[in-house]
């Protein structure tokens, strides 16, 4: 076979091979076997030294073409495989638009959050503004200037975190009152104050050694118990329902004479008695009074001219009674099957 024919076969070989080649690997293997060292080519140009000038030139001539055609022909079905290897891709990648989407979980306002905003509208709605206070608080503040001396038994009522004498986690929001007083020097306030609140108490379904509470606080001229009753008739008829009513207990505080306990008719069974209210008809919800002519002393109140109420409502307490809750834990154990229960529904 002469050179031109061994030429025009390579083609055809290549033509053929190439038909069968899918992938990028094969095809760089096929491309060393013809184009490298060992390939026909190599064999060809070896040859070469047994032929004449003329033919040298003529062989010379072909062979580079048909090596730069087979080279093309090689770098186009590389092209191709690479097309198809993409096109395969978009095919197995096509977005179907229709499709369903996937939501993702998105968390909800946490119940005693929900409550405490509820309170918020509520008083705002009434002319309170919203005060907040330090969580580690002062026994000046939290205790001393709210009539609780050092040593003063009242202070068991409260078994309270120390962080030193001096200090300690509040346990009572009842500090805030304080806090405003020295602020507003003597001017008439009308506050509330939700916040976190510490005690040393074992945990159960009642108790839990930090809670929530939302204080109130109304100083001006001429204000009675029959203002403080208002406030809170009005916000357990919005917290719960309008039907509900509510009684004012003799109690003690020591920030606050007379001092009252309130309760709020049972929901239940509206009041005839059932094992929520112990048969009594009526929930304790919080705890408030006329403030102590002492405690507006101690923070520059002139109680001749200026006095009015305090009450600290138990936000666990109306959350759980609102929700149907048993056990406070819940709200902080942060099981989100209990906590899903309060997500809104978009
Ligand atoms: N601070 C009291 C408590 O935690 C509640 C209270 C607040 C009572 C304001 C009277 C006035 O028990």
């Amino acid at each position: 076979m002469d050179e031109l024919e061994k030429l025009n076969k390579i083609t055809d070989d290549v033509d053929k091979e190439l038909e069968s080649v899918s992938d990028l690997n094969s095809l760089q293997q096929k491309k060393a076997n013809y184009l490298g060292k060992k390939g026909p080519f190599a064999e060809i140009m070896a040859n070469m030294k047994n032929l004449s000038v003329e033919a040298k030139k003529e062989i010379g001539m072909a062979t580079n073409k048909v090596k730069q055609a087979i080279e093309n022909m090689f770098e186009e079905k590389r092209k191709a495989i690479e097309n198809a290897i993409i096109q395969k891709k978009l095919e197995q990648e096509k977005i179907d638009v229709t499709l369903p989407g996937v939501s993702l979980p998105v968390g909800g306002i946490h119940p005693l959050m929900q409550t405490v905003m509820d309170l918020e509208d509520l008083y705002i709605s009434m002319g309170y503004t919203v005060a907040e206070g330090p969580e580690v608080e002062t026994d000046e503040y939290c205790f001393e200037k709210l009539n609780l001396p050092k040593g003063h038994p009242a202070r068991d009522m409260q078994d309270t975190f120390y962080i030193n004498p001096e200090l300690l986690l509040r346990s009572q929001t009842s500090p805030v009152q304080v806090r405003t007083m020295l602020e507003k020097k003597g001017e008439p306030i009308k506050i509330i104050c939700p916040g976190k609140v510490y005690r040393r108490d074992a945990d159960d379904a009642t108790h839990s050694h930090q809670f929530m509470q939302c204080e109130g606080l109304v100083l001006g001229e001429n204000i009675t118990l029959a203002d403080l009753k208002g406030a809170l008739l009005e916000m357990a008829k919005k917290m719960f329902d309008k039907d509900r009513k509510i009684r004012l207990r003799p109690s003690f505080f020591p920030f606050t004479e007379p001092s009252v306990e309130v309760d709020v008719s049972c929901g239940i069974c509206g009041g005839k008695g059932c094992s929520t209210c112990k048969n009594s008809g009526w929930i304790e919800i919080l705890g408030a009074g006329m403030v102590n002519d002492n405690v507006l002393r101690m923070s520059g109140y002139d109680p001749s001219k200026i006095q009015g109420f305090a009450f600290g409502i138990g936000v666990e307490r109306i959350a759980m009674l609102k929700n149907k809750i048993d056990d406070i834990r819940n709200f902080y154990i942060n099981d989100v099957r209990f906590l899903n229960q309060f997500k809104e529904e978009k």
